[in-house]
């Protein structure tokens, strides 16, 4: 018999288990002369149906992050692994279709097209993959029904209040199908009740099972998700699980509604 080296072992079902394992990376930006240091040495596996918030001061390198696990960017040492498969290694090609399949984006500015139906808006990022048209309405209906909006699926963005262009954009990024959700300060234009509306959608999808991973300078905001890691100076200062966090839902029913 082999010997084989059973924490190796226990070190690869680990690997393959998670849905995403960072594995001491560090990511550097040349400007010219100077060198940003931006990540030292991350580390951290997520797994699958998990909800963490990522806290942490401006700079401290969140949104590098981010930009990482949703393969925006590899890493400039160190490993990704997303679904076992070592992302640090694909060239731009392969990223791309990474992350078509596998990620929506949210981000604070909506990004939507103006002159396009909230409906529209939503199926763009099916233009990029081989279903045929009537399967792309159904999905980018689907998508908008999943975020509540479906009565506004002809409307366009300035025919709407910042939440529901926040959803529209959710909708966007839920439209092919992906399993992870990134989100980088998806309430950082919102007031506070549309904010926890927000949390509500994105708490309600993680109950189906979708892994969110969302950026926030707010601690309130934070709460909602399962999980905080706090980032300082490029590194994970801080790794909880949030226990008894409130539900959106309930919390809502606390705020007062705004009238018009
Ligand atoms: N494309 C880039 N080129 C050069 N430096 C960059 C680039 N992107 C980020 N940086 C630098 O890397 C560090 C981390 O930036 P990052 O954007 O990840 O911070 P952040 O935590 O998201 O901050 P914020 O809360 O302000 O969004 C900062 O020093 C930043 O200036
Ligand atoms: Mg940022």
């Amino acid at each position: 018999m082999p010997a084989v080296n059973q924490s190796e072992l226990t070190q690869e079902t680990a690997a393959k288990q998670a849905l995403m394992r960072v594995e001491d990376v560090h990511k550097y930006y040349e400007l010219g002369e100077t060198r940003v240091h931006a990540l030292r040495g991350v580390s951290v596996d997520i797994q699958h149906g998990e909800f963490v918030a990522i806290m942490g001061a401006s700079g401290s390198g969140k949104s590098t992050f981010m930009n990482m696990l949703g393969c925006l960017d590899r890493p400039s040492s160190g490993r990704y692994l997303l679904e076992g498969v070592d992302v640090s290694k694909q060239d731009k090609k392969a990223l791309a279709r990474i992350r078509n399949q596998k990620v929506g984006f949210v981000f604070q500015g909506f990004n939507l097209l103006a002159r396009t139906t909230a409906l529209e808006n939503t199926e763009l990022p099916t233009l990029y993959t081989r279903i045929d048209k009537a399967e792309r309405r159904n999905r980018a209906a689907e998508a908008l029904a999943m975020v509540g909006l479906s009565d506004l699926a002809r409307h366009f963005p300035s025919q709407m209040s910042g939440g529901q262009q926040q959803r529209v954009a959710i909708a966007r990024a839920l439209v092919n199908r992906p399993s992870i959700l990134l989100a980088d300060e998806p309430t950082g234009n919102l007031d506070s009740r549309t904010s926890v509306e927000i949390m509500e959608i994105l708490q309600n999808l993680n109950d189906g099972e979708l892994t969110i991973v969302l950026v926030t300078h707010e601690h309130d905001i934070s709460q909602f998700a399962k999980r905080v890691l706090i980032f300082r100076d490029g590194r994970i200062r801080k790794d909880e699980p949030l226990l008894n966090r409130p539900r959106a839902t309930q919390v809502l029913r606390t705020l007062p509604t705004i009238e018009d």
